[in-house]
């Protein structure tokens, strides 16, 4: 097979010749040329060792520079070819819903398409799951080509490489920032600081460090979830009464309960359908036994329980704060006070706009949001989620001060801002 490359100097043309149209193309060939950094990373993967070839994953239809539209972008379905059990595993896990979850939020819709389908903002990290047809149609219809695999999230193309999924940087790109710092608290905790302590060659090869992987992926398996989740709710309601009222007004604020007559609305079945949130005791300890098995490894029982006790009454007394705060907007909408805004749920405060706006959004029913409305939102999405995960992932910094206290100030300047609207409208 003989491919003629004539590259016109000054310009970036590449012109292709070929001398049977009916020959296989030589991908590497050609590709070494317009693509080299991409080839020496297949050629240093476990697949060029085996006989996977560009062809196996993108098929043989492209083969000019100017066909490359007919190259596939292989899905998920193509690595399940060989890789069966981590392809199963990888759909009864919690990443799997990662693009659903993402699109069952209103304030998704309200956001700029390269922020989304172009996978540069929430895309980026919720291209995580397997698309069905219709949400790769959708997302072809607007124009967008690529995203297009999970698996290349943590073995990332084209070196694919299972050594650098068990480094918990690969989870790191996510797993940070604003609403999930996870990787912020466990690299500056005990945890983290030893495996960076063994990254240096301070601590020997069997020394122990927990890694993400270890607690998350344990046994290499796919399939990853957690008891609490993300959201941090759950059912049934606890014993106690006041946590049980706290647990309820959250429900509201998230729209899965109606503010007047307390019944299920239709966002719980949105939650129900990507397990947002465990509605039985057992698929939350069947995770919880499952944690502290982990756990146990390197710690007695009893005191890994007792860490994981107080991770789950530490959130009960975050709630109570949140209520507070919930409780005392839900008033203001009650009185007139704050008009809602047409894409809330109800006439009440909603924990799932996602969103701080007000005045230059993309949305201009966004544009309404009120500036306690913003703070309820952070309070919730940044606050609360620091004080609960700090204290799973064993950080006492950000369970207290990024967490916990930055709470008590928040639900401090919804009161006093409560205040000041009311007595700005007579009420
Ligand atoms: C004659 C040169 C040539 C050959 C042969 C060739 N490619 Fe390409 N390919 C290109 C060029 C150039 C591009 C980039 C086009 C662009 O982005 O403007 C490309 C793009 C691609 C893309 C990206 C498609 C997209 O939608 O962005 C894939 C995948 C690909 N090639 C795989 C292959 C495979 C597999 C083979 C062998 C079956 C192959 N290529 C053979 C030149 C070639
Ligand atoms: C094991 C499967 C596999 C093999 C083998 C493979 N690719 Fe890919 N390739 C992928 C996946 C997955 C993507 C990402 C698709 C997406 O997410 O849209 C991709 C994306 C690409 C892209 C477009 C993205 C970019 O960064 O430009 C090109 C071009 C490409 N591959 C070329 C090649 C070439 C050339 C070879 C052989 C040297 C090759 N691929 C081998 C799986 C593979
Ligand atoms: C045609 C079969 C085939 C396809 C398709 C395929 N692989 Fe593989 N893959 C292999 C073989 C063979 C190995 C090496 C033996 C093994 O570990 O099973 C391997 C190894 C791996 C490894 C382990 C690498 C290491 O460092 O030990 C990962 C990760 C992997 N593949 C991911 C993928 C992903 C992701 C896709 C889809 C984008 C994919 N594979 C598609 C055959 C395939
Ligand atoms: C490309 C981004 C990305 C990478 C890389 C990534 N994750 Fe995730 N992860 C997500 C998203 C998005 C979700 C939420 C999925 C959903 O919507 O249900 C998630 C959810 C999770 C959950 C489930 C929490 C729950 O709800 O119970 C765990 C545990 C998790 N990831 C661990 C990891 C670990 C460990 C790694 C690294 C080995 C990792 N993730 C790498 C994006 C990522
Ligand atoms: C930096 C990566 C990243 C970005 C950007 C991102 N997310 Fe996430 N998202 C995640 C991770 C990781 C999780 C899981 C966190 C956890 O369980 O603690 C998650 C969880 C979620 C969940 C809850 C899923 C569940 O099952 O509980 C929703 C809904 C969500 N994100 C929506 C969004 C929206 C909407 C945006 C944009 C406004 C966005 N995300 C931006 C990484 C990201
Ligand atoms: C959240 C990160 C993450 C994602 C996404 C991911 N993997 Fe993995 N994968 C890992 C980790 C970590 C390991 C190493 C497990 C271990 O220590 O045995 C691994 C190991 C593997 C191996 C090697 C198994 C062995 O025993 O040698 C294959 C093959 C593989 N994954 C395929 C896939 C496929 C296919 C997908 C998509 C369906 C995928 N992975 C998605 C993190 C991930
Ligand atoms: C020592 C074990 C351990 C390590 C290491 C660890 N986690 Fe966790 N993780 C937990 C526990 C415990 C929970 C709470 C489980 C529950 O809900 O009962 C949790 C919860 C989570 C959640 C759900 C939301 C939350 O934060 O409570 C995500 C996502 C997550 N971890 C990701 C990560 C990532 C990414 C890393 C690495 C940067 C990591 N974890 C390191 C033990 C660990
Ligand atoms: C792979 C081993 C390993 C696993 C698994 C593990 N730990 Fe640890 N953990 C350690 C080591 C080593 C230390 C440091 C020595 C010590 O304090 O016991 C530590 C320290 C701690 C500390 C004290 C932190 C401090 O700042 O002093 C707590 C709390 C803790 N672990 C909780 C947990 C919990 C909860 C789990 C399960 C979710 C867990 N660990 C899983 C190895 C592990």
């Amino acid at each position: 097979m003989k491919t003629i490359f004539t590259i016109l100097s000054g310009t970036a043309l590449l012109f292709l010749t070929f001398t049977s149209a009916s020959v296989a193309s030589d991908c590497i060939g050609c590709h070494t040329e317009v693509s080299p950094g991409m080839v020496q990373d297949y050629k240093v993967s476990v697949h060029a060792e085996n006989d996977v070839t560009c062809a196996t994953c993108h098929g043989e239809d492209h083969n000019t520079a100017e066909d490359y539209k007919k190259a596939q972008l292989p899905a998920e379905q193509v690595c399940a070819e060989c890789h069966q059990d981590q392809f199963d595993q990888f759909s009864h896990g919690k990443h799997n819903f990662g693009w659903t979850s993402l699109n069952a939020i209103p304030a998704t819709h309200a956001a700029p398409d390269e922020l989304i389908e172009g996978g540069r903002g929430c895309g980026g990290c919720h291209n995580m799951g397997i698309k069905s047809e219709e949400q790769k149609k959708d997302q072809l219809a607007k124009g967008y080509r690529y995203q297009t695999n999970s698996c290349d999230e943590c073995h990332t193309r084209h070196t694919f490489s299972k050594k650098e999924a068990q480094n918990p940087r690969a989870c790191q790109q996510c797993h940070m920032g604003y609403d999930h710092p996870q990787w912020e608290m466990w690299s500056s905790s005990k945890h983290g600081m030893r495996w960076f302590a063994k990254q240096s060659g301070d601590l020997p090869e069997g020394a122990a460090a927990p890694t993400c992987q270890t607690c998350h992926l344990p046994d290499g398996n796919h399939a990853n979830e957690t008891a609490w989740g993300f959201l941090g709710v759950r059912l049934p309601l606890p014993d106690d009464e006041q946590a049980a009222a706290d647990r309820v007004t959250i429900l509201k604020a998230l729209g899965v309960l109606d503010p007047e007559t307390g019944n299920p609305t239709p966002i719980l079945d949105a939650v129900k359908a990507v397990r947002m949130a465990k509605l039985d005791q057992e698929s939350w300890q069947k995770e919880r036994d499952k944690m502290l098995k982990t756990c146990s490894q390197c710690h007695s029982k009893s005191y890994a329980k007792q860490q994981l006790d107080m991770g789950d009454s530490i959130m009960m007394k975050a709630d109570r704060l949140m209520a507070e705060a919930i409780e005392t907007i839900a008033e203001l909408y009650k009185d007139g006070i704050i008009l809602k805004p047409a894409n809330y749920p109800a006439n009440y405060p909603f924990l799932l706009t996602f969103m701080h706006t007000n005045g230059e959004s993309w949305d201009k029913d966004l544009d309404k949001l009120s500036y306690i409305d913003q703070i309820l939102v952070q309070m919730y999405m940044k606050h609360r989620m620091r004080a609960y995960q700090g204290f799973f992932h064993v950080n006492p910094d950000y369970a207290y001060w990024y967490g916990w206290n930055e709470m008590t100030k928040d639900l401090g300047e919804i009161k006093e801002l409560a205040r000041s609207m009311r007595a700005q409208h007579g009420k």
